[in-house]
């Protein structure tokens, strides 16, 4: 049984909602952009070259199919709502598996199962069907830092961590050892190596991007894209060891205004051509299969809609023969168009459409189309003619049952040996030395080490986002059986030097230490959550904790975890060695053999390192350039490592978090908590109806108990001061998250609530699970989608009571918090 869905907790009974899928915001597109003059756009004439062969099997194969086929052909499904009988029944031409999709609905399904799901799909595809041909179907996947979403496989640190390993031959060697553990698993396509020009560090995905210039992408996409899918005409393209890849995302995904994710590059032409596109041209020369097209805009207009790029240069300058990929329900913010409706952006040059929960209704729209001529059958077939021409260059039709395909099933190469050297080898080669007074490092041979801070022993934060869940939250060290962490690769060196060390996460000791190393750092975000108002970093307890130990005369080296350079100057002066770890992934081995002197440091700052907290932009070759360390910068503990004191105020306040809605006993920013009539909530608090009082969970008044009297309706509310756009946070797959106990339960129907303006409401009754919970007596958590609110009615555009419980009965409830999330674990059903 195929049907795979998070595994839900229990479910939210009484309403029955459909899976239509939500419709993109209505984005303004003022300035419609288009290429002026291709002709200053370098051309490009190589990459792979047609092979008669293959284009006549392609026109024998469009002859004999029929339109349904076609129109499945061009659409991608994701795993947790498409089963095998859907790519059947619909010819569903691709699936993949989104951040926070396995074939088990765990996060860490085991990978026997990944492979088992790879067969189950192709066989599904393969069926007979009448006397349509029948073609494999591909399963895209994000192995972005290794093959990321298997429990056990070689991590490798995150882009912005190569980026500063400078060193297009072992970035080859990553592509060779992703494509294998791919293989292992029966997965065939990779959504890897991300171009990005990234120029604005306050953007989520800044650490997937290689630096904030095109150099090191551009001299990494050809040996990374060879490691991937080998050599154009070897025999093992694509093929054998090897995957598809994709260079993504097209274009301009770094270049947004703010670092927003999703957002718009406000750049002229010039400007989007020199300094975003120049990594592609090697990747087409080095023969890359598939481009994704970017979620973001240029001046205004979607990239999904925008022909003159997509079909323009992508495909007449640049003669790509492989295909253009959608990325996540990204057709569907295209003005004009929903995720289930849009035939402008095949239209406008998109191959592909990505419409994970989506497919079905595009698929009839676009079926509809197809009959209707809305969308031209010439561009159907060429569409259809690209992805067939990738399957057939990689063997697809032949190659037999993934768990047949060569390195299948041999999950020992999972995590290996041979592929974690290569893996420790790019964490010696990453790690950036940024300060080094009175040559602490490297650590003298036979020292006393006390290892601190909270992210020396936790993979986790090590591992950074895309980790096995989507924004890399949530795991536990069991689910790297073959990783090692910092503090265990540094308690293995501190022995074969003659010393010794001991784990401290929170710094205190017996017998001082002759030094401290002290691992700290962001915790994981993957796209949008990561996002940032500002590059400060702020934390409290690991700078105490700095200070305490330098305060007790012990030198400290930090290590910090991050996926950007951040302003942390109060850190760097409580440090007398920093290093920049960025996020190294499974062999914390590497960052030991540095700090023991076992290997020198070589890593150079790819992405300027910013002087202030608001300094989010600082780029090489800027008018006026003036960052705390430069492009380029990096010690070796053979140079002089002193550092000046630098000032430690912060620039601004530290931001809030929007993402809170209420927690340690108090609403989120911009939010009130409210209680009374409901529709008249700030004048009418009815205290004979509903009551509010301070309560201890873990501490004095973190929590608020809410009590209903039962003698009339009554509701409990955040309220926003302001509406939110919880679009992109719906359509992202996030969570309400709230952790509460119920003392008393219903005693008649509750309903939880959001509202969105005038007459606009939505939600669910709740007095189900609050009776569950009254009976257990238990603090508990329980997390509901955000599209369930969407498909409730809810206008997620505009929020203005983002939680609101309603009953006319008793009720005793204490809430601890109320959060949006992006949930890992179970979480209710809105069916
Ligand atoms: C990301 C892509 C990713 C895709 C599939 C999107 O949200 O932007 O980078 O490949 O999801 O997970
Ligand atoms: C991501 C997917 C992820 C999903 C969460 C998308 O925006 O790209 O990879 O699984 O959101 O539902």
């Amino acid at each position: 049984m195929m049907r795979r869905r998070t595994t839900f907790l229990c479910s939210v009974v009484g309403i029955a909602m459909g899976t239509t899928a939500i419709a993109g915001p209505a984005a303004a597109q003022a300035n419609p952009s288009a290429v002026a003059d291709p002709q200053l756009w370098s051309a490009l004439d190589s990459g792979p070259a047609l092979d008669p062969t293959i284009e006549s099997r392609i026109d024998a194969l469009i002859a004999e199919m029929s339109l349904d086929q076609k129109v499945g052909q061009i659409i991608q499904a994701d795993i947790a709502s498409a089963t095998p009988d859907d790519v059947y029944r619909y010819h569903l031409g691709s699936i993949l598996n989104g951040g926070n999709s396995t074939p088990t609905g765990s996060y860490n399904a085991p990978a026997t199962e990944w492979l088992e799901a790879a067969d189950a799909y192709y066989a599904a595809s393969m069926k007979r069907n009448g006397s349509l041909p029948r073609i494999p179907v591909i399963w895209g996947s994000d192995a972005v830092h290794g093959h990321n979403n298997i429990v056990g496989a070689t991590l490798f640190p995150h882009n912005i961590g190569l980026g500063a390993a400078n060193d297009p031959e072992l970035i080859g060697r990553i592509g060779e050892v992703t494509a294998i553990e791919m293989r292992v698993t029966g997965l065939d396509w990779t959504f890897a190596p991300t171009l990005a020009v990234v120029r604005d560090d306050r953007w989520g995905r800044t650490y997937e991007g290689f630096g904030e210039t095109p150099e090191i992408a551009t001299s990494y996409a050809a040996p990374l894209i060879e490691g991937l899918q080998g050599k154009i005409g070897d025999e093992d393209w694509l093929r054998g060891p090897h995957i598809v890849a994709t260079a993504k995302h097209f274009l301009g995904d770094g270049g947004t205004a703010g670092g927003k994710d999703q957002g718009d590059a406000r750049i002229d032409e010039a400007q989007l051509r020199d300094l975003f596109s120049p990594p592609y041209l090697p990747a087409i020369d080095a023969g890359v299969q598939s481009i994704m097209v970017s979620f973001s805009s240029w001046n205004g207009a979607k990239m999904h809609g925008n022909q003159s790029l997509m079909t323009g240069i992508v495909k007449d300058r640049w003669n790509f023969s492989g295909f253009l990929v959608g990325d996540w329900n990204g057709h569907g913010q295209v003005t004009g168009c929903s995720a289930t409706d849009c035939p402008k952006s095949i239209i406008a040059g998109l191959d592909m459409y990505m419409a994970p929960d989506s497919w079905k209704g595009l698929y009839e729209s676009t079926l509809a189309d197809a009959r209707s001529g809305i969308l031209p059958m010439e561009r159907l077939d060429d569409a259809v003619r690209r992805i067939l021409r990738v399957k057939l260059r990689a063997g697809l039709f032949e190659s037999g049952k993934p768990s047949s395909r060569p390195y299948a099933g041999e999950f020992e190469r999972l995590g290996s040996a041979d592929h974690r050297a290569v893996a420790r080898e790019a964490v010696q080669k990453s790690l950036v030395l940024l300060k080094n007074e009175a040559s602490v490092l490297p650590l003298d041979p036979g020292a006393t080490v006390l290892v601190a801070g909270d992210g020396a022993d936790n993979l986790t934060k090590q591992t950074g986002g895309w980790t096995l869940s989507w924004q890399g939250t949530g795991t536990k060290r069991s689910d790297f059986p073959n990783a090692q962490s910092i503090w265990e690769g540094i308690e293995v060196a501190a022995a074969a030097a003659g010393g010794t060390a001991t784990l401290s996460p929170d710094g205190t000791y017996s017998d001082k230490p002759d030094v401290a190393i002290v691992v700290f750092g962001e915790d994981p975000y993957a796209e949008f959550q990561g996002d940032r108002p500002d590059v400060g970093y702020d934390d409290a307890n690991s700078l105490a904790l700095l200070h305490s130990l330098q305060d007790k005369g012990i030198p400290t080296v930090s290590v910090f975890l991050s996926g950007r350079a951040m302003w942390v100057n109060p850190f760097l002066n409580a440090s007398d060695a920093f290093v920049a770890a960025w996020l190294p992934g499974t062999e914390g081995g590497g960052v030991a053999d540095l700090l023991f002197g076992r290997k020198e440091f070589t890593g150079k700052l790819s992405y300027s390192w910013p002087r202030s907290s608001d300094q989010t932009n600082v780029n090489v070759g800027d008018a006026n350039y003036d960052p705390l360390f430069p492009y380029g910068f990096g010690l070796t503990t053979g140079e002089n490592g002193e550092l000046e004191r630098l000032p430690e105020d912060r620039a601004r306040a530290a931001p809030a978090d929007e993402n809170e809605l209420f927690a340690s006993g108090r609403p989120g920013a911009g939010r009130q908590l409210r209680i009374g009539v409901p529709g008249q909530l700030a004048a009418n608090p009815a205290p004979d109806l509903i009551t509010a009082q301070g309560a201890d969970r873990n501490a004095q008044e973190d929590s608020v108990r809410l009590r209903w009297t039962g003698s009339g309706r009554a509701a409990a509310a955040i309220v926003q001061d302001a509406p939110s756009d919880l679009t992109r946070q719906s359509n992202g797959g996030l969570a309400l998250e709230l952790e509460f106990k119920v003392d008393e339960g219903p005693s008649k129907n509750v309903d939880l609530l959001m509202t969105c303006g005038n007459a606009c409401v939505g939600g669910f009754p709740l007095q189900a699970l609050l009776t569950k919970v009254a009976e257990t007596g238990r603090w508990t958590r329980v997390s509901l989608p955000l599209s369930c609110f969407a498909e409730a009615g809810v206008d997620m555009s505009r929020v203005d009571t983002p939680l609101m419980l309603v009953t006319d009965g008793r009720l005793d409830i204490t809430l601890a918090s109320a959060r949006i999330i992006s949930p890992t674990g179970g979480q209710l059903s809105c069916q």
